[in-house]
């Protein structure tokens, strides 16, 4: 239900919208999609087999990190996620690379010396070759591989790492490496997915074991991909599997929520998108969703990060309002219950879009891949002045479409 006396609360009053003292402001990246050269993974390895894009230099962001944290820092950032590329990390199973993590440990310490809170994903989509030549996250000692590689990250970053990040989108990921087998390992079997799926949330509870032995007081969640899915059956079954089944299974200090889409379903089957559009037809905008998404996540009352939201803009036409929009949805969430603690735009850069390549840009940092010159977007400096104020400014925008559906 939502509660009447917070939607007076509208930022069309003029006031602005603040949000809780030491709320985190930040944007999120992921080692494959902006370090480059990463040549030890199951990406690079099916790039090379021409089944999906090569990464080459990528944002050279490896090289470049600390020009790059130091244009957050002026936008006023004050958290930071990023991913560890276990590929780099322990190229051959049970050998660790020690100038590797001698890398991110300068990487994580450039973050603290600079304020940053820092969220560091352990497993963003990529696998060390090793790994999956030995059936990957199919494997059903996954769990175990993967808990060796959390025990010598956490002794040797661990005292560097405020947020840890286990596994990105487990849903998302067993659903497109294998059911619908668009990224490698390529397989197609639903049941293979579902059995994956269950294999990166053990995986998940094997890091926050490991994670807790060495730093008991340490936050450890994963980020999940949560749609709103309305309407029907079809609905609920999408909310079990991305809701319900995973934060059962699960242990968790907080919940990371990466949040873009909405599904409406009629009679089981999906409707047309509904929002206005933005680059890529399959990510339109409608800010509603997200408030309906933390609504939903309310009830496990556990902090709450939106660890990824954001959208493909190259001509940066729509990226403020959006963010402005969304944030104000986030607010409301906020004042009706839901333990919002920190927002994370995606992305810092424009970076790798997985199977699309370097088609689509979602960075608040623009970056021509030919020159690796940076340009930090209009919109970037809106989120700056939000982050900067812990707040939104009264609004003058036009009505988001899920304000308009509320009669605000
Ligand atoms: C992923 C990112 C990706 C973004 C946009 C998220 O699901 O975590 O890696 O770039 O969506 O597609």
């Amino acid at each position: 239900m939502i509660n009447k006396k917070s939607l007076k609360n509208s930022n069309k009053s003029g006031a602005g919208l603040k949000f809780p003292a030491g709320f985190l402001w930040g944007a999120a990246t992921s080692a494959y999609q902006v370090e480059g050269e990463i040549e030890n993974n199951d990406w690079a390895e099916a790039g090379r087999q021409g089944r999906v894009p090569k990464t080459g230099l990528a944002s050279d962001h490896y090289h470049r990190y600390e020009d790059d944290f130091q244009m957050a820092k002026y936008l006023h950032h004050n958290a930071h996620r990023l991913s560890l590329e276990w590929s780099r990390i322990e190229p051959q199973a049970g050998k660790f690379s020690e100038e590797t993590l001698e890398h991110y440990h300068q990487v994580l310490n450039f973050l603290k010396d600079n304020g940053f809170a820092t969220f560091v994903t352990l497993h963003h989509f990529t696998n060390p070759l090793w790994f999956s030549s030995r059936g990957g996250w199919a494997n059903p000692q996954a769990s175990q591989y993967f808990g060796n590689y959390v025990a010598k990250v956490t002794q040797s970053l661990g005292h560097l790492v405020d947020y840890w990040v286990t596994v990105n989108e487990p849903c998302l990921y067993a659903g497109l490496s294998y059911g619908r087998g668009q990224w490698p390992p390529f397989h197609r079997s639903y049941l293979k997915a579902w059995r994956v799926y269950k294999l990166l949330l053990a995986a998940h509870n094997r890091a926050y074991e490991v994670i807790h032995q060495y730093f008991p007081k340490a936050l450890v969640g994963f980020a999940q991909n949560i749609a709103y899915n309305h309407g029907g059956l079809a609905a609920k079954l999408s909310d079990y599997l991305e809701i319900d089944f995973p934060y059962r299974q699960t242990n968790n200090d907080f919940l990371g929520l990466n949040h873009y889409f909405h599904r409406k379903y009629r009679l089981g089957f999906r409707m047309e998108r509904e929002g206005a559009q933005t680059d890529w037809k399959i990510f339109p905008i409608y800010p509603r969703a997200i408030y309906e998404v933390l609504r939903k996540l309310k009830k496990y009352n556990l902090p709450i990060y939106i660890t990824e939201n954001g959208l493909p803009d190259a001509r940066d036409l729509k990226r403020e309002s959006y963010i402005k929009s969304y944030l104000s949805e986030v607010h409301h969430a906020i004042r009706d219950g839901a333990q919002v603690r920190g927002y994370f735009h995606w992305s810092l850069l424009d970076n790798f879009e997985w199977a699309e390549g370097y088609k689509y840009r979602f960075g608040l940092i623009a970056v021509d891949f030919k020159t690796q010159k940076r340009t930090i977007r209009e919109s970037a400096y809106a989120y700056s002045h939000i982050c900067q104020d812990n707040g939104l400014p009264p609004l003058n925008l036009p009505l988001s479409k899920g304000e308009k559906e509320r009669g605000l």
